[in-house]
Formats: C-alpha cells, structure tokens, sequence
C-alpha cells in the first residue's frame, strides 16, 4: 500500500513526480503530496483524497524545483486528512514511506523528550524527525538516515531529501517494494515500474537493507551499514503503452479484453509445435526434488487464493500429490507441517502481499521450497522464492484482479501438467487433448468478451438489488467465489460465493424475488446437479443468471438469463466461466456510478498485514 516516487536531475521534478504517482495511485489514493528543492528551500503541496485534488492544489500553487519526492496513501496510522498525508517535514527533512514502523511510538517519545512536536499522527513522521535529530549530531545527510534506519523496526520503503544538502535524494528499503530507474543523466525511484516506464526502462531492483544515494549525476547503492553494492540494471519489457488505458473509459475493462493476449504471452515459449510436453525446466526448482513430493501447500490472498483452488484440483488430479490450499494470513499461524518433501506455491499478481511474502518465509524457516506463481517481475515474492513461474499478463493497474487471475490459472495448468508428465501420471492421449485445449484458449476467451453487449443489458435489471449469491461446483466453486468477490469490491453490493451443493444446508434460506443467483454449470459431471439447483431457486421465485457452456444449452428454461460461453476441457472451463463474471461486476458497477479502477477502502497492493 502506499506509492512514493522521487526523482533527481535537470528537469522539473514535480510534472514527473506527479505522472509517476499517477502510475502508482492503485496502491492507495486516501490523500497525496509532493515535495520538492527550490533555490536550497523545501516546499510541500498535500492534499487529502485522490491526486486529482493535489493536481488542483498544485494549479493554484505551483512547485517548482528538483530533487523532488512524491506519495500517494493507503491510511494505515491516522485517518485520510491533508495533515496525515506525506511528505512530511521536520526541520527541512523531508519523507515520503511506505510501509509501517512498529516502533513509532516509543520513539515518538523519545524525540518528544528531546522538544521534537509532531504535526500528524502518523508514523512515518518520526522518520523525518529522527533524520533531523541525528543531523544535529554529526552534521551528514547521509550517517543521518543510516542512523534513523538503524532506529526504526518495520517495513519501509523511503525517499528522502533535505534543505540542508540539497542536491541529494536518498532511497532506502525494509519489507517494502522499490525500484531505480536509471535514465540519461538523471534518477528515479518509485514503488513499482509503470512510474518511471514513460522514462526509463532500465531498472535496479533493490533488496531489503540497502540505501541508494543519488547525487545529480551519479548514483551509490550500499548496504545499510555502509558496504558498497554493485547491482546490474535490468532491462523491462513492458512498454509504457501497457501502463495507458489505451481508449478504454477504465483499466479493468482494458485488462478483460486484453486477456486473449495476456493468456497467449503466458503459454508463449512454454509449449512448441510439434512437442507434446510443457517447458518449464527454467522455474528454478529440480526435476528430482518435485518427483519427490509427498505434498504441496499453495498459499495466496484474494483473487489469488481463488486460482490457488482450482489449482487444488489440477495439481491433484493430473500430479495426484496431496494439495492443501491456505489463506496466506492463516498460513503461519497454524505450525503448517512444511518438510523439505513439500512444496509452498505462493501466488500473488503484485509479489509483494505481506501476508503472502509472510508465508513464504514461514514455509523457508521450516525448511521447505517455495515456488512463486507471480506477475510481477523481480518482485519481492519472485525474487525471495526457490523458482518462480511468471505470468505475462503486463501491468494490471485496475485494483480489481482480471487478467492477473486467469494468467494465474493458466499457469498453474501448465505446472500440473509439468509435474504430471515427470511423476508419470498424465496419460499422453490426455495430455495431447490438453495441450490441443491450450492452445485454443486465447481464442474460446474472445468468444467470451463477445458476450459484452448481452451483460451489460442483464446488469441494469441487476444493479438495484441488495445481495447476490453465486454458485458453482467443483472447480467452478472458485470461480463463484472470484464472481462474488468482484462484485462485492467494485459495486458494493453484497455478495456470497457457495459450492452449489451446499444452498440447501442453509442459504437457500436466502432466496426469494430479490435475490439474483448465479449458477455457473458448464456441461460437467455435476452439470445435472447444479440444473437441479437451478430449479430449487426458481421455485422459491429467486432469479437465476445461468452461465454454462454450448453443450449445455439445454439449460434455457431454468434461468432468467443465459451467459453462454464455448465449450473447452474441464481442466479449463474456469478460465472462460471468469469472463462473465468479470464483465458482470463491471457493468453493474459501471450503472451504480462507482469508481471503477479505485474502488473504496482497497489497495491493488496489499503491503501490510
Ligand atoms: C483482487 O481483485 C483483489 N484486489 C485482491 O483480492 C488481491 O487479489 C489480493 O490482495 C492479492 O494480491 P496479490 O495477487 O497481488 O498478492
């Protein structure tokens, strides 16, 4: 949660910061502000709410000057208000953090003691106070922040700039993401790559407890106790276009309808012409070790956790290994039985979910190997894990979960199938049909978005009622939950996800002619059942929004609205039952007037626990 960006060199440092946090303001958009040095003088601009109402200020009181830092904020310690919004100054320091210091309050005492007097209640403005105390002592920008670095016990990622010596930024990571752009003559730093895309894409990943200095023209990556670090720009392959919505009013419609690419970039490379196997040999993990496995965990939050259950079912079903599913927040606090004959696969679209970052630490202290299903590259979670299998879905900037998701599953199809073909469990007439499936996919997801026009004319007898309920059975459980949660987070409309099976153990008690169900019952084995479900809604007068498959159109007369999508493997139905559930979300949100691609009270990126 939280963006800050920073920037050093000859231009203008606040069009750039601004645009850069612009990039950033799916990670928290409660308040903004940018500071920067103008003939040896600091200024700040703050205000509460989204950037727009800081572009606002900053047309009424321009900024000029550079060095300069910037914030967007997820209100952790103290509520959204211009007060509590970053950068904060004390004595011409001035910071902008992401992350959470734990020890704020003690040291906030401490430097009470000493005559130090707060503005806000955050925490992170004992950082800019404790740089200012140490300043005092031994009179370097530099030994100050190392000192307060040395201070303070949490996460952070900080950019920092000061009166005092102002031709320097300095950038430090604990827990929390930060990247260097490197550009001609000039710096950036930012929580994540689409900031500085538009200028840069050679990148310096930093990893915790390192300090980066910058001066004008130079730049000097050390550890936090001071020992010179050399670290290798690498070159990004998303292209600033990736980062634009591109004609599309919002993010999340541009990130459907760029799933047929999302999920063809994915299988790219990873299956050939004329091979009947998949090419996963580069995840970084043995051969040897996942013949060995006697269990996997998958662990992930949100969204993420919900490809972590269809991945139950593939793992198991073409692996045939034992799979347990957690919810990362859960993971550690149970003593989970990891050997070094399990495996952990954390899935994470942003790879840096604390929750998620938090078990996969868990799952090393025990000493088992982690394998990292991720989207985005060299992130925390990638970076920290034994192998990592990459989604290609590019930058997902709307903070409700789409193309992250079904990359996602994707990926994990591709993994069971590895892992299947190497313990001798996939039968290759089988695999041959699934690879066959695979390759269509990109395609049968096209045919999906066609459904467009026909979800959002069902959305606007929808979008007045109340509560949803959304069923589906089997690997479509996953997606009925997945249906419900976008719902719930870009509507506001209550929603609950069930295994079809279960309505008659008790919400069944639900329905009546307010309530819209939505069965989702492609032709499977359990296809008969979930119709039978279909017909207890109806005859209790609830409203069924049926999506199913071509070979099960003879679902017609059970529902109120038909989603039919085409037929495919049931390995990778979900894929295609996700494409209506997204587009429904969508335009019911769209019809309520909410905001779409920054939805109330949520972050895309998740960096607290
Ligand atoms: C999805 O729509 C959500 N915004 C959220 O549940 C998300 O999937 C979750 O926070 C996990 O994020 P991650 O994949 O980046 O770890």
């Amino acid at each position: 949660m939280c963006g800050i960006v920073g920037y050093i060199g000859p231009q203008e440092a606040t069009p750039i910061v601004l645009e850069g946090l612009k990039r950033l303001e799916y990670r928290g958009y409660d308040s903004a502000g940018i500071a920067t040095i103008s003939q040896g003088k600091v200024s700040v601009r703050r205000a509460e709410g989204k950037l727009i109402n800081l572009e606002k200020t900053l047309a009424e009181r321009p900024l000029v000057g550079q060095p300069g830092i910037g914030h967007t904020r997820w209100a952790t310690h103290g509520r959204p208000s211009e007060t509590n919004a970053h950068p904060h100054n004390a004595g011409g320091f001035v910071v902008v953090h992401n992350g959470i210091i734990e020890n704020y309050l003690d040291l906030k005492d401490l430097l009470r003691e000493q005559g130090h007097v707060f503005s806000s209640e955050t925490d992170t403005e004992i950082i800019a106070h404790l740089v200012e105390e140490h300043y005092k002592a031994c009179g370097d920008f530099e030994a100050a922040v190392r000192k307060t670095l040395e201070d303070v016990r949490g996460a952070y990622a900080v950019a920092i700039i000061c009166e005092q010596e102002p031709g320097k930024l300095i950038a430090a990571k604990q827990g929390s993401p930060l990247v260097v752009g490197k550009g001609q003559g000039e710096f950036f730093v930012a929580s994540d790559i689409p900031a500085m895309l538009s200028h840069t894409r050679e990148m310096v990943f930093l990893d915790d407890g390192e300090v980066v200095v910058f001066t004008a023209d130079a730049m000097a990556i050390s550890t936090l106790a001071g020992t010179p670090l050399e670290k290798k720009p690498k070159t990004i392959t998303w292209s600033p276009v990736m980062a634009e919505k591109d004609g599309y009013r919002h993010f999340m419609l541009k990130e459907i309808y760029e799933q047929p690419r999302a999920i063809a970039d994915t299988i790219a490379g990873r299956i050939r012409n004329g091979h009947s196997g998949v090419f996963l040999a580069d995840i970084g993990l043995a051969d040897d070790y996942l013949k060995g496995l006697e269990r996997v965990y998958i662990v992930a939050c949100g969204t993420s956790w919900h490809a972590a259950l269809v991945g139950k079912f593939l793992i198991e079903k073409h692996a045939r290994i034992p799979v347990e599913v957690d919810i990362a927040s859960e993971f550690r606090y149970r003593n989970p039985l990891v050997t070094d004959r399990t495996l952990t696969l954390v899935i994470s679209q942003s790879g840096e979910t604390a929750d998620t970052l938090a078990a996969l630490q868990e799952s090393h202290d025990k000493g088992g190997k982690v394998l990292a299903i991720c989207n985005v590259v060299e992130s925390s979670i990638a970076r920290k894990s034994d192998g990592v299998i990459y989604t290609h879905a590019g930058p997902e900037i709307g903070v409700a979960s789409t193309k992250a998701f079904t990359t996602q599953l994707v990926a994990l199809f591709l993994f069971a199938f590895y892992l299947g073909r190497l313990r001798g469990n996939l039968d290759p007439e089988v695999g041959r049909s699934m690879l066959e499936a695979l390759v269509s996919l990109p395609r049968k997801v096209e045919e999906c978005l066609e459904l467009n026009a026909a979800i959002e004319e069902a959305a606007q007898g929808l979008m007045h009622v109340r509560d949803f309920l959304y069923l589906g059975r089997g690997n479509q459980y996953p997606i009925a939950l997945e249906g419900a949660l976008k719902l719930k987070e870009i509507s506001y409309i209550h929603a609950e996800g069930y295994p079809a099976g279960e309505m008659k153990h008790g919400p069944i008690a639900l329905i009546d002619e307010q309530l819209p169900v939505v069965v989702i019952a492609p032709h499977n084995e359990t296809m008969d059942k979930v119709a039978a479900n279909m017909e207890e809604v109806q005859a209790r007068g609830g409203r069924v929004v049926a999506v199913t498959d071509r070979a099960a159109a003879g679902l017609a007369g059970k529902a109120e609205i038909v989603l039919t999508v085409p037929s495919i493997v049931d390995d990778l139905m979900p894929v295609l039952t996700s494409i209506p559930m997204q587009l429904l979300a969508y335009h019911i949100a769209v019809l309520k007037g909410t905001d779409v691609d920054q939805p109330r009270n949520l972050a895309k990126s998740v960096t607290v626990e």
